[in-house]
């Protein structure tokens, strides 16, 4: 039988009118093609967090007990997750401020789980992805080599909406989900065996 990783796409832009959506609605798109992934995507439109301000530290907090309700939300689908794909703005050469609170605002969820990226701007958001990789080590996860640096949503026919609009990234976004598979399988061992 396959075994089956869940995957969380995660949406890094909640600006108005913006195009991380698409992107993150392309690479869904590719995993859910997938016998070994059960895809799904986490929009932070959707999780209204507060800018970080907790008393204790999220990496003291155990079992997913966060103060706000909001919080403790995102923290049970990060923790049900076996691996996370990012995509990501660039914005003043790092990620978004609403990703980084996502990231800040738990963190035992997060540990020892791969995760990859899917950047766009037009820096290629590849900026954006080398931050995203040290916050993901300090938050004891694992970020895989490959990823997707997509250039400005000007670029895509009808702004990324129209059909096959990132067709010509499939074989970079396939690559991509072999990497993080493989390391998705590898670190559920580990995590089991502990
Ligand atoms: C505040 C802000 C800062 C930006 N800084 C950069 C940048 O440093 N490098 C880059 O390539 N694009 C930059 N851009 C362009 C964005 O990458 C582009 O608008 C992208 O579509 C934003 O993602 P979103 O539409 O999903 O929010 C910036 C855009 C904004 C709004």
């Amino acid at each position: 039988m396959t075994n089956v990783l869940k995957v969380k796409v995660i949406v890094g832009s909640t600006r108005q009118g913006r195009f991380s959506d698409k992107p993150a609605a392309w690479i869904a798109g590719l995993a859910g093609k997938r016998a070994d992934i059960d895809v799904e995507i986490l929009d932070l439109k959707d999780y209204a967090m507060p800018f970080y301000d907790g008393a204790m530290p999220p990496s003291l907090i155990k079992g997913g007990e966060y103060p706000d309700p909001q919080v403790k939300r995102w923290a049970q689908k990060i923790g049900e997750a076996d691996a996370f794909i990012v995509v990501t703005p660039e914005y003043n050469r790092g990620p978004s401020a609403v990703l980084k609170n996502a990231l800040d605002s738990v963190s035992q969820e997060w540990n020892n789980k791969p995760v990859a990226f899917v950047a766009h701007g037009s820096a290629l958001g590849v900026r954006a992805i080398e931050q995203l990789r040290m916050n993901a080590i300090e938050l004891r996860m694992a970020p895989v080599r490959d990823i997707v640096a997509l250039p400005g949503s000007w670029t895509f026919p009808e702004g990324g909406t129209k059909a096959g609009a990132f067709a010509e990234h499939d074989a970079t976004g396939n690559t991509m989900l072999d990497t993080l598979v493989w390391w998705g399988n590898a670190l559920k061992t580990a995590r089991a065996s502990k």
